[in-house]
Order: structure tokens, then C-alpha cells, then sequence
């Protein structure tokens, strides 16, 4: 981060972890229950946020080689990645220009072109239609515009975007405005996946992102866990643009705070979480990077798949350090998967009860009022 900002961060830290509290918003924020157990607000979700926004879908380190694809699922929409000879990226729906059969099934590969399975249509890994067994049947049509359909694909920060699904290219640099150089910092492109996890989850997608966005839980549902390492203050929420960034101070950071702010070493001793609009979470963490997504599993309000990745800084974890990592990927499981998720499923069995029709979000939660907020402006309406 540039050293402004690691300035301002650093002092603002200082300021609220010595008057014991966190970051304010102006006042609470009233959150409809509707929006997270709706089936109609969900429908207009999927259209508005899940066709028409760009996704982060990948790591480049997972494509890394010409003829590399992965399959991924959104929206009921099976999309197919693969690295192009010339290092692009290409995507394409995973739909055969024939009957309309799955082309690839499984999730990773690597391939040089890809035989539909029902009757053997082979296409490129440009998407091109190359080869129809019994062709003499097939004289009438023009193969050129029988190739895979292209989606929009981008990668940036070593991250890749799929879509908009329903709509054209889009610029990643524009859609990320200030995000862009806070993504760049951080170094993913250099990096390999130690672990990557996808699983459903019986949480409405939104559930998944709040999860990330306050400090206020952390001494409490975490007191065991990274409670022990994290303040449950002295947070500090920036927007940007549409996306945020969340700056949590690590305990260690009570013992430097008293030094000038050019020998506190701000970075040793934060975690930044950064809310990619609109369903997606970076951690930085000091030597590496967790990113999460959450997209609605069909047209169930009540079910989302979740994906997370843990990138290691270097693209081939030496055996010296796989320890070290297993015992990252095993502390933000335990974390997140064994108290985050359990609870936020309590929450969405009790939207279901009747027992009120908003959540109040504190003061001393503003990037959840942020979150939020974005959602609803991209959606057309108001805020909270
Ligand atoms: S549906 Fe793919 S070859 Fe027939
Ligand atoms: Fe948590």
C-alpha cells in the first residue's frame, strides 16, 4: 500500500484501539429479512447481480498452460475456460452446437480439443467446431458458426472474471476503479493454489460475504480461534467505488502502536479484506492470499455453493512449507467452516421464523452497511 495510506491506516488504527472502540457509520442500518429468504428478490439478484456482473472464478495459476480449462458453474450457467496458444484467455458456454449435450464434465484438465460425449462433435480449444463424425449428414449447415458460444472472460491481478453472462465484454480496470491497485499490491499472479474447495452451503449467498465484513464477532463466536490473533476493534472500512476494503488490526499490533508510524511495519500486523462487488472476498494475509465467492445454488434463496482458494506466494509450494500451509488451510476451515458457518445457518432457519422483518447492522458494522448498500444501488433501489 502506498505510504499515505499506510499512514493514514496506521494512525486511525492507533486512535480507535487506544480510545477501546472501532470505526462508526452515522447510524444503524435496518436490513429486510426478505432479502436473504425472498425467492422474487432472488430471481431479480440472479438477473441484475449474477448475469450482468463480471465474477471472479479462478486463479490464473490454475490455467496455466495452453489448453488448461476449467469448467465452473453460475447461475445455472456451465461456462468453459481454457488457456489459448497465445496466453489469452478464452470462454465459452459449455453447450454442444449440436443437441445441446455438456461438453466437458469434468472441472480441470488439461486438453488439446474437447469430444462432446452424446456423438462425438470435436471442438477446439479456440471453440471452433473442427470435427462431425458421419458429416455427410450434416451438409446443410455452415460449420464456422456451429463453434462453442464465447463468454466474456478477463483476467487481471491473477485473478480471473467471467461475464457478464448476459451482455457483452466488459473493462475489468474500469468495473475495479479503485480496486485495482489495492488487487495489483497484493501479488496473485505470482502465486499458486495450495488448496482449492468448492461445497454447497444451506445459506442464502449473502450470508457468505457478511461473514466477513465486522470485527464485532470475533472476540466472541472466535474467542478460541482468531480471536486470539485478531482485535474485535480498530477496524477500518474504506469504499471503494463499489467495492470496500476492510483493514483488521492483529493483536500484535497493540505492542507497536506507541512507535513512530515509520517503524511500525504496518503490514505485519493487519489482515485486509477486500469485498470484490459483488459476491466475492480477498484476505490478505501478511504472507498470502484466501479468496472466497458465494453464487445462489439455483433458484433456492436458502442454498449457495461456496469456492475458496488459498494462494501460496510462490506457484510451486516448496515440501519444506507445506506444513505451514496445511496448517493455514486447516485454521480458515476451522474457522469459517466450523463457527462462522454454523452459526450464519441459525440465522437463516430464524429469517424464516417470523420473528421480524429486518436485522439491525451497528454502527460498529459499516462494512456490512456498505456491502449492502451496493447491492441495493446496483439493484435500482435505496439503501437501508
Ligand atoms: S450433442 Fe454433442 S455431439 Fe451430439
Ligand atoms: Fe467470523
Amino acid at each position: 500500500m502506498d505510504v499515505a495510506t499506510e499512514r493514514r491506516l496506521g494512525e486511525q488504527i492507533a486512535g480507535l484501539l487506544a480510545a477501546n472502540t472501532t470505526m462508526m457509520a452515522d447510524s444503524e442500518y435496518r436490513q429486510p429479512v426478505s432479502h436473504y429468504i425472498d425467492a422474487e428478490h432472488l430471481r431479480r439478484e440472479r438477473g441484475l447481480l449474477f448475469r450482468r456482473q463480471p465474477l471472479i472464478v479462478a486463479a490464473s495459476a490454475e490455467l496455466a498452460r495452453p489448453g488448461d480449462f476449467r469448467t465452473v458453474d453460475i447461475d445455472g450457467v456451465s461456462a468453459l475456460i481454457v488457456r489459448q496458444a497465445d496466453g489469452a484467455l478464452a470462454a465459452f458456454h459449455n453447450v454442444c452446437r449440436h443437441r445441446g449435450c455438456r461438453v466437458v464434465d469434468e472441472e480441470a484438465g488439461h486438453k488439446a480439443t474437447f469430444t462432446c460425449k452424446f456423438h462425438s462433435w470435436v471442438y477446439g480449444s479456440d471453440g471452433s467446431l473442427r470435427h462431425i463424425p458421419q458429416q455427410e449428414a450434416f451438409t446443410g449447415i455452415d460449420r464456422a458458426s456451429r463453434a462453442l458460444v464465447p463468454l466474456p472472460v478477463a483476467e487481471r491481478h491473477g485473478l480471473v472474471w467471467l461475464g457478464p453472462i448476459d451482455g457483452g465484454a466488459i473493462d475489468i480496470e474500469a468495473f475495479l476503479g479503485p480496486m485495482n491497485a489495492v488487487l495489483a499490491e497484493m501479488k496473485i499472479a505470482e502465486g499458486g493454489v495450495f488448496r482449492f474447495e468448492k461445497y454447497p452451503e444451506q445459506l442464502n449467498w449473502k450470508l457468505v460475504v457478511d461473514t466477513f465484513l465486522e470485527l464485532y464477532h470475533v472476540p466472541h463466536l472466535h474467542n478460541k480461534t482468531v480471536g486470539r490473533f485478531i482485535e474485535g476493534r480498530g477496524g477500518i472500512y474504506d469504499q471503494l467505488g463499489r467495492h470496500g476494503r476492510f483493514v483488521a488490526p492483529r493483536k500484535s499490533y497493540d505492542a507497536v502502536r506507541h512507535l513512530p508510524i515509520e517503524q511500525r511495519q504496518l503490514g505485519d500486523h493487519i489482515v485486509g479484506i477486500h469485498r470484490v462487488f459483488p459476491n466475492a472476498i480477498v484476505v490478505w494475509q501478511r504472507d498470502h492470499v484466501e479468496f472466497w465467492t458465494a453464487v445462489p445454488d439455483g433458484a433456492d434463496p436458502n442454498r449457495c455453493i461456496v469456492r475458496t482458494w488459498l494462494i501460496s506466494p510462490e506457484r510451486e509450494v516448496r515440501p519444506a512449507d507445506r506444513e505451514k500451509w496445511e496448517k493455514n488451510w486447516q485454521i480458515l476451515r476451522g474457522t469459517v467452516q466450523v463457527e462462522d458457518f454454523p452459526m450464519a445457518r441459525t440465522i437463516q432457519q430464524g429469517f424464516h421464523s417470523g420473528a421480524q422483518d429486518h436485522v439491525v447492522f451497528g454502527r460498529n458494522e459499516p462494512g456490512l452497511h456498505d456491502f449492502h448498500a451496493s447491492l441495493a444501488k446496483a439493484m435500482g433501489g435505496g439503501a437501508g
